[in-house]
């Protein structure tokens, strides 16, 4: 294993999309950024200079960060921020993952437009469990928007209503032509005939589910989450916010060009977007102006798809990658997502709409909550965030009257080395919709899910304990729950959020405090001497 370095400077540079321009904050002015590519067992060493007027933080996200917090990169809870001038060296060490990963700015909406894909190779010499592609490639999905992004979060929190959706989709960056700008091309990807590909699909978008599809091509999934999966063979695949996923894709045409799509997935009737990204895979040899087979999309409402796109997943658990699927539950917790609406003096109404964990709107705090942690400083947080529902109703039925919610910034508290099962129930307040919850910190397994509320004495006996898969991201349903397992075995304060920064930013957050074991390796290491002030 090695050691490597990268240097991220964070500078404003200029970027045309849908035929128009403007400044975004971008990584040594690349968008999408830099591929960071690294080894299972690497140390990496990436410093952030910041050169721009915000705040910044990157977070790695997936990488666990073994008693590492320091590294991990959300503003407040795990560092302070890389302030206007200032720099900051992320430094770790990736123990026992490979695959694809992805790391992004994680304070406010910067996010929008600093992020990048991490591709860990396995150990020298350990060959991937399916058959090797001739080319790798990444292929990151996201949003563009016309406005500045910073006003779009400003609407968010004041307004009553939802905040205006992105303008597009992108492919590695780019919508492809639409309607209002047919002169823009999107992304091509190159293959030649008779040869195997692997995509490293990465879903950046800030608010948007995605379906992804190739014209008359199939996806084969290997892996989701930097986690080996069972292969299968699929269409279409769907990729909520901070998912990734691999596929395999065998040129088995002899010639021409497919359109490749990426379009939105989501039940929300209050959202209203309808832009389709698309790219072309083209085959070595073909004239450029030849037609690309068409891909039509799924409906944005295509929940089948969805579904059984995700009950095909299952980890590949076998000898040398096992599913060590936790048994024994030391907590047994449920998590209501919901919306609301509080009172707020400063707003348009009177009120807004905020978000929240079993009615807990996450306060951000001054300070980190990781430093408050490890020094022991109080009245930065409490842990007694409520483990199940304060008052229990009917979770996807007919709805309480009160929409309110409380505020606090409230942790929950493991002991090194307990189990959790955490059920993540969705609710009909406002109105159901996907949530893509992140977990920072840890993989988990999803060992069930469902649509309705969670039945607390029926649906565990039909829990996959054998090889349910493993990631960091989990789509929550709309109207449903989804139930998950991981063991506490690293120390520190662990943020999980909704991955759609729209409900991040209404308070749809929590963060998981775990104390040090007793062991010489089981407790939170120091923090670096550069980590960044308040
Ligand atoms: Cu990819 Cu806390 O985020």
């Amino acid at each position: 294993c090695m050691v490597r370095h990268y240097k991220f400077n964070i500078v404003t540079k200029d970027a045309t999309r849908l035929c128009s321009t403007k400044p975004i904050v971008t990584v040594n002015g690349k968008f999408p950024g830099p591929t960071l590519v690294a080894r299972e067992d690497d140390t990496v060493l990436i410093k952030v200079v910041n050169h721009v007027k915000d705040n910044v933080t990157i977070h790695w996200h997936g990488i666990r960060q073994l008693r590492n917090g320091w590294a991990d990169g959300p503003a407040y809870i795990t560092q302070c921020p890389i302030q206007p001038g200032q720099s900051y060296v992320y430094n770790f060490t990736i123990t026992g993952q490979r695959g694809t990963l992805w790391w992004h700015a994680h304070i406010v909406w910067l996010r929008a437009t600093v992020y990048g894909a991490l591709v860990i190779l396995p150990k020298r010499g350990v060959p991937y469990p399916f058959p090797k592609p001739h080319k790798e490639a990444v292929v990151i999905l996201g949003e563009w928007w016309k406005s500045d992004v910073a006003a779009v979060i400003n609407e968010a929190l004041k307004s009553g209503s939802a905040p205006n959706v992105s303008d597009a989709h992108t492919i590695n960056g780019r919508p492809g032509p639409t309607p209002s700008c047919p002169s823009q091309r999107g992304y091509t990807l190159q293959v030649q005939a008779g040869k195997r590909y692997m995509l490293r699909l990465i879903n950046a978008a800030l608010n948007e589910e995605l379906f992804f599809k190739i014209a008359d091509h199939q996806l084969t999934v290997v892996e989701v989450d930097a986690t080996y999966v069972k292969p299968f063979k699929t269409e279409t695949i769907v990729i909520t916010p901070g998912q990734t996923t691999n596929v395999l894709v065998e040129a088995d045409r002899l010639t021409g060009q497919y359109m490749v799509v990426a379009s939105p997935f989501m039940d929300a009737p209050i959202l209203v977007d309808n832009v389709t990204a698309t790219a072309t895979l083209h085959y070595s040899g073909t004239l450029s102006n030849t037609a690309a087979a068409l891909a039509i999309p799924p409906p944005k409402n295509a929940t089948p798809v969805a579904t059984n796109f995700t009950s095909a997943l299952r980890s590949l658990n076998s000898k040398e990658y096992p599913a060590l699927v936790p048994l024994e539950i030391d907590h047994s917790l449920l998590f209501t997502i919901s919306l609301g609406v509080n009172p707020c003096s400063t707003c348009v109404n009177g009120s807004h709409v905020v978000a929240a964990i079993n009615n807990v709107t996450f306060d951000m705090p001054r300070m980190s909550l990781l430093q408050a942690h490890f020094s022991n400083i109080r009245g930065v947080f409490t842990d007694d965030f409520p483990g199940n529902p304060p008052i229990p109703y009917n979770y996807t039925g007919t709805q309480p009257a009160n929409f309110n919610t409380n505020n606090g910034t409230r942790l929950y508290r493991l002991a090194y080395n307990s189990t959790v099962q955490l059920v993540l129930q969705d609710t009909g307040m406002i109105a159901p919709e996907n949530h893509p919850l992140h977990l920072h910190g840890f993989n988990f397994f999803e060992v069930g899910r469902g649509l309705g509320n969670f039945n607390p004495t029926k649906d565990p006996e039909k829990f996959n304990l054998v090889d349910p898969v493993e990631r960091n991201t989990i789509g929550v349903p709309a109207g449903g729950w989804t139930a998950i397992r991981f063991r506490a075995d690293n120390p520190g304060v662990w943020f999980m959020h909704c991955h759609l920064e729209v409900h991040t930013t209404w308070g749809l957050k929590m963060a998981f405090v775990v104390d040090n074991g007793k062991g010489p390796n089981e407790s939170l290491l120091p923090p670096p001497s550069d980590l960044p002030k308040c």
